[in-house]
């Protein structure tokens, strides 16, 4: 029972990890214990500040890149092969919305969201597939996660391309846990509901507009770092080793109590 939670020896990737959700992430796995840490995004300045936050507990590697491109995904997985034969775990968590009413809603919009939210995590996996396969054993894959959302599922959130994303990247869950089960390589989805981060602030950080929200969740009250690592570690640890392509809510009952986001 005592590993059973536990991520000692492994070696992590967590994108968008600088703030938000994959901080919270990045940081949990060092507290599970993880080997080593590897988080990337754009901005370098930020990213180095998460990294020598969660170097206080284990190893951490910054490596900033534009994971909106092939070319990005290169720069992380190229630093990545530089070091490792194999990794354990990769967290597809960089993402980005775009909001604009539906008259005026852009081109631009639809690319900008699709390029971050659907073909970023696609070439990443791409790149990394080698490396997780290396890595896995029968008795404990590797472990894909794909950060999805509640507007994946329900028409109350947003709307156009950041719901039509997310429902991409649930689909792309399933499809990949299919396609990797033979690889020993785990692929599971979370689909937050509201948590705090700069894509929420416009909500968190207003307090009516936070009072309303938490109000809309059963549970009473918006997502924190420790549902967020929570599931993430359950996910990644052997407690889930027989696990794969469950896309779970994680939203304290919103989407069970309305069926949307
Ligand atoms: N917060 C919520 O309530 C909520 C709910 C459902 C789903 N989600 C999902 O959770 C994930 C994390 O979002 P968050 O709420 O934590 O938002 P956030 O605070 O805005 O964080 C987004 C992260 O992604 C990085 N990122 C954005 N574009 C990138 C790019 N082109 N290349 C590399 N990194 C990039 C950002 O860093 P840089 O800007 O420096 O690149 C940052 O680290 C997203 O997939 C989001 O859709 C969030």
């Amino acid at each position: 029972m005592s590993d059973l939670y536990s991520l000692k020896g492994k070696i992590a990737v967590v994108t968008g990890g600088s703030r938000g959700i994959g901080f919270m992430i990045a940081n949990g796995f060092a507290d599970a214990g993880a080997e080593k840490i590897y988080i990337s995004s754009r901005k370098a300045e930020d990213l180095k500040a998460a990294a020598a936050e969660i170097s206080k507990k284990t190893t951490c590697i910054a490596v900033p890149a534009d994971l909106s491109t092939e070319a990005g995904a290169k720069v992380l997985a190229d630093a990545i092969r530089a070091d490792e034969k194999g990794i354990d775990i990769l967290v597809n968590n960089a993402g980005a919305t775009w909001g604009a009413p539906f008259e005026e809603f852009p081109s631009k919009g639809w690319d900008r969201v699709l390029d971050i939210n659907v073909k970023g995590p696609f070439f990443l996996t791409k790149e990394l597939h080698p490396l997780l396969k290396a890595n896995a054993t029968d008795a404990d894959p590797s472990r894909i996660i794909n950060i999805g959302s509640v507007a994946g599922f329900g028409v109350g959130g947003v709307a156009f391309s950041y719901g039509a994303s997310k429902a991409a990247i649930h689909q792309m869950t399933k499809n990949w846990a299919n396609q990797f089960a033979a690889d020993r390589i785990t692929v599971n989805a979370i689909a937050p509901g509201p948590f705090p981060s700069k894509m929420m602030a416009f909500i968190t950080e207003d307090e009516k507009a936070r009072a309303v929200m938490e109000a809309r969740v059963p549970l009473g009250r918006i997502g924190n770092p420790d549902d967020m690592a929570g599931l993430a570690v359950f996910l990644t640890a052997k407690s889930a080793a027989w696990m794969t392509g469950v896309i779970i809510p994680l939203d304290g009952g919103g989407l069970v109590a309305r069926g949307d986001g």
